[in-house]
C-alpha cells in the first residue's frame, strides 16, 4: 500500500478525497493522508478531531473481490493489524472494541471508518479510513463524544512518536494482512481479533438500532458479527455499539 501516495496539508476528510479518487479509477493500494482534517468523519455521523501535526489521518483504497455481506470483516482485519502493531511495536496495551475502536485503558486511541461503494453483489471499492491520536498532548483533547475519554500514544507512553515511521509500519502490515485476507479469508484473523478483543468473556452492554442488550461477549462469528450470550442463549449482533 502507498506506492501511489497523495499527501495533503489540510483537507476536509481523507475518506472523502479517497472516495472521489476511487470513483475516478484510482488503483488499489492508493493512500491519501493529511496533516490536518477540517471535517474528519467518525462512525455514526460523528466528528473525528484531526488537529494539525498531531495525529495520523489516512485512507487506503482497496478493491476486494469478495461478496458484499463479508465486507464487515475488512474493518476487523484492519483493527487486528492496528492493535497488533500498537502492542508489539509500541508496547501499548491496545484492545479492540467491536467493531471499529482501538482503546487503551478504556480510552479511545484510534478509530476505523470503512466506506464502500457496491452493486447488489459486488464491491466496487472500499476506502479504509484510519485515524490515530499520536502526539496529541492531553491538554488538546476536546471531548466531542461524551461516551469516550480520548487518549493518544504520547499521552500513554510519555514520549513523542515518529509519525512517518508509524505510518510506514502500518501500511506494510496492512498490505500483508489484506492480501492474506483476500487469499485465505477471515479465519486467520478471527483468533487474532479475539485475542485483542475488549471485554472478551465479560459482561457488556450493546445498543442496536432498536434495543439494548446485556450479556457476555463470547467472540465473533465467521462474518464478523458480535456473539453475545444472554442467559445461556446465543445472540448474533451485526450492527450496534458496545457501551463503556
Ligand atoms: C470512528 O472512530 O468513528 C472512526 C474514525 C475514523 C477517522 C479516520 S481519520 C482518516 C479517515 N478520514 C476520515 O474522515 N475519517 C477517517
Amino acid at each position: 500500500f502507498g506506492s501511489s501516495y497523495i499527501y495533503h496539508h489540510s483537507i476536509d476528510s481523507t475518506n472523502i478525497s479517497a472516495k472521489f479518487l476511487a470513483e475516478q479509477g484510482a488503483k488499489e493500494g492508493t493512500v491519501v493522508s493529511a496533516e490536518e482534517q477540517t471535517k474528519g468523519k467518525g462512525r455514526l455521523g460523528r466528528l473525528w478531531q484531526s488537529p494539525v501535526g498531531q495525529g495520523l489521518y489516512f485512507s487506503i483504497i482497496v478493491r476486494p473481490q469478495i461478496p458484499v455481506y463479508l465486507a464487515p470483516q475488512i474493518t476487523l482485519v484492519v483493527a487486528s493489524v492496528i492493535a497488533k502493531v500498537l502492542n508489539e511495536k509500541y508496547n501499548l496495551h491496545a484492545v479492540i472494541k467491536w467493531p471499529n475502536d482501538i482503546l487503551v485503558d478504556s480510552k479511545k486511541l484510534a478509530g476505523i471508518l470503512v466506506e464502500m461503494s457496491s452493486d447488489i453483489d459486488r464491491i466496487n471499492y472500499a476506502v479504509l479510513g484510519i485515524g490515530i491520536n499520536v502526539n496529541n498532548p492531553e491538554a488538546a483533547f476536546t471531548k466531542t463524544d461524551t461516551k469516550y475519554q480520548p487518549t493518544s500514544m504520547f499521552n500513554e507512553l510519555k514520549t513523542k512518536i515518529n509519525r512517518s515511521e508509524l505510518l510506514t509500519t502500518l501500511l506494510a502490515e496492512l498490505e500483508i494482512a489484506y492480501h492474506t485476507f483476500i487469499e485465505s479469508g477471515f479465519n486467520t484473523f478471527k483468533p487474532i481479533w479475539e485475542s485483542y478483543a475488549f471485554s472478551i468473556n465479560k459482561q457488556i452492554q450493546v445498543t442496536t438500532a432498536n434495543q439494548s442488550l446485556t450479556g457476555t461477549l463470547t467472540g465473533i462469528d465467521e462474518s464478523g458479527a458480535l456473539l453475545l450470550e444472554i442467559n445461556g442463549e446465543k445472540h448474533t449482533i451485526h450492527s450496534g455499539e458496545i457501551i463503556l
